[in-house]
C-alpha cells in the first residue's frame, strides 16, 4: 500500500504530538506510533518541565545552570534560545489543556532538581508526563487534519538510495521522501510518501539492563537516520538517572524523581551514612552525572547492590501530597516513604546525543526534521540539566513547525518510490535467536559501556557487538519483518555508535567517564 501526506510524524510523545498540532493547521498529517498513542517516555516524566517564571529566577540563571550541567559542551546560543522560548511554549501547553500545580496564592508551585540554582520546574504532582501526554493525545484525536495510526512501526526512511542512487554521509543533497512502515496488525510494510517527515521517536534506554524508559525506547530514530546517512552526534553521553527504585527483575525501573531530593530527601549508603559531601558541595542536588557516579562508586566499594534515599525526616503529609504516586508505588512494596528510606540504584535514563539538527530542527537530510530526545540540538552538551528535555521538545517542535510551513507549497511528493521488497522472506522460526541477542546486547552495554568505562571495556564491547550484528543482519535479510527484530537491529546500531564515539574522545567529561583518561581537556565555548 502507498499513502501520501503533507507531514509524516513518527512518534507520539511530546515532540511528535505538539509538532502535529501545529502543522495540522497547514496541511494533512499522518502520525504513526509503534504501540498505542499514549505509550512514550513522555508519559512517565515525573519532575516536570523547566522554565523561568518568577523572580528571583531569570533567563541568565537558567542559561548558566544548563551550561554548568553540560560540562563545557553546550552551545550557548542554543541554550539562550531554548531558555528564552520555553515560557511561551509552556503557555501553549496550558492552552492545550495541560494543568500545572499552583499554590494557595495562584502561582505555579515550582520544584527544584539537581543542578538548578532556583525553583523553576513546573509540574503536575509527580506525574507531569501523564498529564501532558493525555492532554495532547486528546487534542490530536479531535483534529480533523490528523490521521492517527497506532501499532505502526517505522522501519526506514526513504531517500535517493531507494531509487538506486549512491547516498553518502558527506552528500548535501540527500532528501527524505517518507518512510517504510510496518503495519503490526498484518505484517505488511507500507510506503508513506510525505513532503516533510519529522522523527520524534525518543530515546534508547532499552540498550541497558536497568532503565527508567518504557519498552518503546529502542533508539529507532537514530538507527534509521544513521542508515540513511544522516549525521548522528554526541552518542557517548548517555544519562543515568541516579535514583530509580531498586526492585530487581522489574522493567522498566520505577523512577524516584529528583524533585524528591529538591524537596529535601538525602542520599545515604545502604547502611545509612550520608556520602554526597565527599563528591560535590551541592551534595544530593549536584548534577546527575556526578551523583550517579558517586552512587556507582559507593556501591562498588561497599559491595552493596543499592543505596538509600531518605525522606523520613520530611513532613509526612506534604510528602504524600507532593509525591502521591511514589508514595503509592513504594507502599505497594511495603516501603512507607514517610518511615522507611527508599532503596535506589542508577538506571539508564536519557540519550543526550542523537540526530544532529540545526536551530530549526532540520537534520542533515533535506525534508527530514527531528525533535525531542532523538535529536541533538546543542542544548545538553555532555549532560542534560534535569527537566530541560520537555522544554527542549516543545521549543523545537514549534521551531520545526514554523520552518516547514512555508516550505510545503514548493515540495512535490516523489511518486517513483518502489514498494518494500519482501521476495523470499520467511517468518523467523525461532524467536530465541532474537530474544537472546537482545539480552546479550543489554548485558554488553551495561557491563562495558555504562557509568564508568575504559579502553579495554569498550574494545571488548565492540568485538562482542560485531558478532551479534552479523548474526542479526543475516536474519534480517531473510526474514519477514517483526518489531522485535527491527528493534534489536536498531539497538545494535545505536550501541555501535555509542561505543565508537566513546572511543574517539580521550578525556572524561560529563556523562562519559573513562578510567584511562580521567581528566577533562579545556575547551572553549561554541
Ligand atoms: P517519547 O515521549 O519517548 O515518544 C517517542 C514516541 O515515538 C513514542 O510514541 C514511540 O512509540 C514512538 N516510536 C519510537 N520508535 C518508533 C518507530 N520505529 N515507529 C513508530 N513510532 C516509534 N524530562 C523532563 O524534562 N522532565 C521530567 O520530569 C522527566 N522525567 C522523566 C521520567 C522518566 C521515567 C523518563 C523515562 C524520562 C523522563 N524525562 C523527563 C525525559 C523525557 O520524558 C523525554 O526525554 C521526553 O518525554 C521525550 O519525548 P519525545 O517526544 O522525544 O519522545
Ligand atoms: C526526574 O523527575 O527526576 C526526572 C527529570 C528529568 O529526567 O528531567
Amino acid at each position: 500500500m502507498i499513502k501520501e501526506t503533507d507531514f509524516l510524524v513518527i512518534g507520539s510523545g511530546i515532540a511528535g504530538l505538539s509538532f502535529a498540532l501545529k502543522v495540522a493547521e497547514h496541511g494533512k498529517v499522518i502520525l504513526i506510533s509503534k504501540t498505542t498513542l499514549e505509550e512514550s517516555n513522555t508519559k512517565y516524566a515525573q519532575g516536570g518541565i523547566a522554565a523561568v517564571t518568577y523572580e528571583p529566577d531569570n533567563f541568565e540563571k537558567h542559561v548558566e545552570d544548563t551550561m554548568g550541567a553540560g560540562d563545557g559542551l553546550c552551545n550557548r546560543k542554543i541554550v539562550e534560545m531554548v531558555v528564552q522560548e520555553a515560557p511561551a511554549q509552556i503557555k501553549q501547553l496550558i492552552e492545550w489543556g495541560v494543568n500545572f500545580d499552583q499554590n494557595e496564592k495562584g502561582k505555579y508551585d515550582l520544584g527544584r532538581e539537581g543542578g538548578h540554582s532556583e525553583y523553576r520546574v513546573l509540574h503536575h504532582k509527580d506525574n507531569t508526563g501523564e498529564e501532558i501526554q493525555n492532554s495532547l493525545v486528546n487534542r490530536v484525536k479531535s483534529h480533523k487534519n490528523i490521521e492517527l495510526l497506532e501499532n505502526h512501526f517505522a522501519v526506514d526512511i526513504i531517500t535517493q538510495h531507494h531509487l538506486g542512487k549512491l547516498v553518502k554521509r558527506s552528500h548535501k543533497d540527500t532528501e527524505c521522501y517518507g518512510a517504510y512502515v510496518l503495519n503490526l496488525k498484518n505484517d505488511q510494510v507500507d510506503t508513506y510518501l510525505s513532503k516533510i517527515t519529522l522523527i520524534a521517536t525518543g530515546g534508547t534506554g532499552n540498550l541497558y539492563d536497568t532503565t527508567t524508559n518504557p519498552k518503546i525506547a529502542t533508539g529507532d530514530g537514530v538507527a534509521m537516520v544513521y542508515r540513511a546517512k544522516g549525521i548522528i552526534e554526541n552518542m557517548e553521553f548517555i544519562q543515568f538517572h541516579p535514583t530509580s527504585l531498586y526492585n530487581p527483575g522489574v522493567k522498566p525501573s520505577f523512577l524516584i524523581t529528583e524533585a524528591l531530593r529538591g524537596f529535601g530527601a538525602i542520599l545515604k549508603t545502604f547502611d545509612g551514612k550520608e556520602f554526597m559531601h565527599k563528591y560535590d558541595k551541592r551534595e544530593s542536588l549536584a548534577p546527575r552525572d556526578i551523583v550517579a557516579r558517586a552512587i556507582d562508586h559507593e556501591m562498588k566499594i561497599s559491595g552493596s547492590d543499592h543505596v538509600l534515599l531518605d525522606a523520613t525526616h520530611l513532613d509526612s503529609e506534604k510528602l504524600k501530597e507532593h509525591f502521591p504516586n511514589i508514595y503509592k508505588k513504594c507502599l505497594s512494596l511495603n516501603i512507607d516513604i514517610t518511615k522507611d528510606p527508599i532503596p535506589v540504584i542508577p538506571a539508564a535514563h536519557y540519550m543526550c546525543g542523537g540526530i544532529k539538527v540545526d536551530k530549526n530542527g532540520c537534520s542533515t537530510i533535506n525534508r527530514l526534521y527531528a525533535a525531542g530526545e532523538v535529536s541533538s540540538t546543542g542544548l545538553h552538551g555532555a549532560n542534560r540539566l534535569a527537566s530541560n528535555s520537555l522544554s527542549e521538545a516543545v521549543v523545537y517542535a514549534d521551531r520545526a513547525a514554523k520552518h516547514t510551513i512555508s516550505r510545503t507549497n514548493h515540495i512535490k511528493i516523489n511518486k517513483n518510490i518502489p514498494e518494500w521488497d519482501t521476495k523470499g522472506a520467511t517468518y523467523t522460526e525461532e524467536m530465541i535467536m532474537i530474544t537472546q541477542n537482545y539480552k546479550e546486547v543489554q548485558q554488553i552495554m551495561s557491563n562495558y559501556v555504562g557509568i564508568v568505562r575504559s579502553n579495554l571495556r569498550l574494545e571488548r564491547a565492540l568485538r562482542r557487538l560485531e558478532i551479534i550484528y552479523k548474526e542479526t543482519e543475516e536474519l534480517y535479510q531473510k526474514s519477514i519483518l517483526s518489531q522485535k527484530l527491527c528493534e534489536l537491529r536498531n539497538l545494535i546500531n545505536v550501541g555501535y555508535l555509542i561505543i565508537k564515539m566513546a572511543q574517539d574522545i580521550h578525556e572524561s567529561r560529563g556523562l562519559h567517564y573513562t578510567i584511562d583518561y580521567p581528566k577533562k581537556h579545556t575547551v572553549s565555548e561554541f
